[in-house]
């Protein structure tokens, strides 16, 4: 053996990745991966400059950002982040349990813990830590961890970093795990995982009835609100909110990389519980703190969340609006109830030239395609922020409307 014989290897691996981006991305007009999009700070358009052989070097209107609550730009959290730089430098000094902690941790941490109804919260380097770090800390060898079919990669990869056995139960379905909670070893810890907000989808837990078959089995339940904080609620505070509850999850959990423009993941719930994490989660203790300018940043926005809900509700009333037209035009947006907005286009391929054809006419549709949704319901995922006017919106639907008539999906 030599090394040459590892490459030959993993040579058929490289090569299907690769036959899988020549398919899709098969000239460069059909890009859309990958793109360093220069993003307008104040306002919801982007520059491709040289990215396109067939763009005119407009700037294009961005429909699929992340940025929920549209303060990327917020002069407010851009001077967070640079305070905090200025006092703390750009670096920790390490992980939190060692010299990583500053006082900016400790005051993210307890505007989350206020803000989100619970004793105590734990930053995470990242919302896919805070999953991976939760699950793995709180489930072992002998427990069932039961999740939704379309839970988040990262609570799979937490439950598989865990040991314990995982069941699947049916795409907001109290009723299956229900009857999975039935048929489940009820020795040992058995937690259910849900999102609160489905990421490619749009939807909502069912978190009452949830709550309901969870406890007649004594099950924990533990949501990850990563695209509900700041999106849905009255406040804009996540699923407990949007159902009018103060406390109906056991564990808490969301992302500092979303409606909060930063990165970084976090977790709420009771002292104990955090203490426990703070001990036990590995990617906690084995990876770098929260970067300073990061928490200054999600500090802020948070800051900006409470002290200003127009944003919320002006999220809610334009994904609606763009919902009832898209809808009205015969296009199909699934399941979605929230800012999420998928734009089914059926095939890999077809979703590909629906992103093309939007792009043509100034907008960024971006698609997501199998494996990341079952391969007939290839979509552009679509999302309404805080910074889209309604002006913007009304721009949106129209190009969405005569692209999709382009590409064949609805008639002309
Ligand atoms: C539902 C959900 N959970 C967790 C994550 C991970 O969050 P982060 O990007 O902050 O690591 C994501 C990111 O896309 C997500 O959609």
């Amino acid at each position: 053996m030599n090394a040459s014989e590892g490459w030959q290897r993993l040579e058929s691996r490289l090569e299907a990745i690769d036959r899988r981006v020549r398919s899709l991305e098969s000239d460069p007009s059909r890009r859309n991966s990958f793109i360093p999009y220069i993003v307008d700070r104040d306002s919801p358009y982007t520059n491709v400059d040289g990215q396109y052989p067939d763009h005119d070097g407009q700037p294009l209107l961005m429909m699929s950002g992340y940025s929920y609550l549209g303060l990327g730009g917020d002069e407010r959290v851009v001077e967070a982040a640079k305070a905090a730089v200025e006092q703390y430098g750009t670096g920790t000094h390490g992980v939190r349990a060692l010299a990583g902690s500053i006082p900016l941790h400790r005051e993210l941490e307890a505007e989350l813990a206020r803000l989100l109804g619970r004793e105590e919260a734990l930053a995470f380097g990242s919302g896919y830590a805070a999953n991976v770090g939760t699950i793995g800390a709180l489930c072992g060898p002998g427990d069932t961890i039961l999740i939704d079919k379309i839970d988040h990669a990262s609570i799979v990869d937490g439950c598989q970093l865990s040991g314990a056995k995982v069941t699947r139960f049916r795409h907001n379905d109290p009723g299956h795990l229900d009857r999975r909670l039935q048929d489940s070893d009820d020795s040992g810890l058995r937690l259910v995982i849900v999102d609160s907000v489905y990421s490619m989808d749009g939807d909502i837990a069912p978190l009452p009835q949830l709550r309901e078959v969870c406890d007649r089995h004594g099950a924990l339940l533990m949501v990850d609100e990563a695209h509900a904080l700041g999106v849905i609620g009255r406040s804009g505070l996540g699923i407990e909110d949007h159902f009018d509850y103060e406390h109906l999850v056991d564990i808490k959990l969301g992302t500092l990389s979303k409606g909060i423009p930063a990165t970084g993941g976090w977790v709420v719930g009771s002292s104990r519980l955090i203490q426990h994490l703070k001990y036990a989660a590995r990617p906690f203790l084995f990876s770098a703190a929260l970067a300073p300018a990061q928490a200054g940043a999600a500090l802020a926005a948070l800051r900006i969340l409470e002290s200003e809900p127009e944003r919320v509700t002006h999220i809610q009333n334009e994904a609606a609006r763009l919902r009832a037209i898209l809808n009205e035009a015969g296009l199909q947006t699934g399941l979605s109830e929230t800012a999420v907005i998928p734009l089914i286009a059926g095939s890999d391929e077809g979703a590909y030239d629906l992103a093309t054809a939007c792009r043509k006419a100034g907008v960024i549709g971006i698609p997501v395609v199998s494996p990341a949704v079952p391969t007939s319901l290839a979509r552009l995922r679509i999302a309404v922020t805080a910074n889209h006017t309604k002006a913007h919106i009304d721009t949106a639907a129209e190009v969405f409307i005569k692209a999709a008539r382009e590409c064949n999906l609805i008639e002309a």
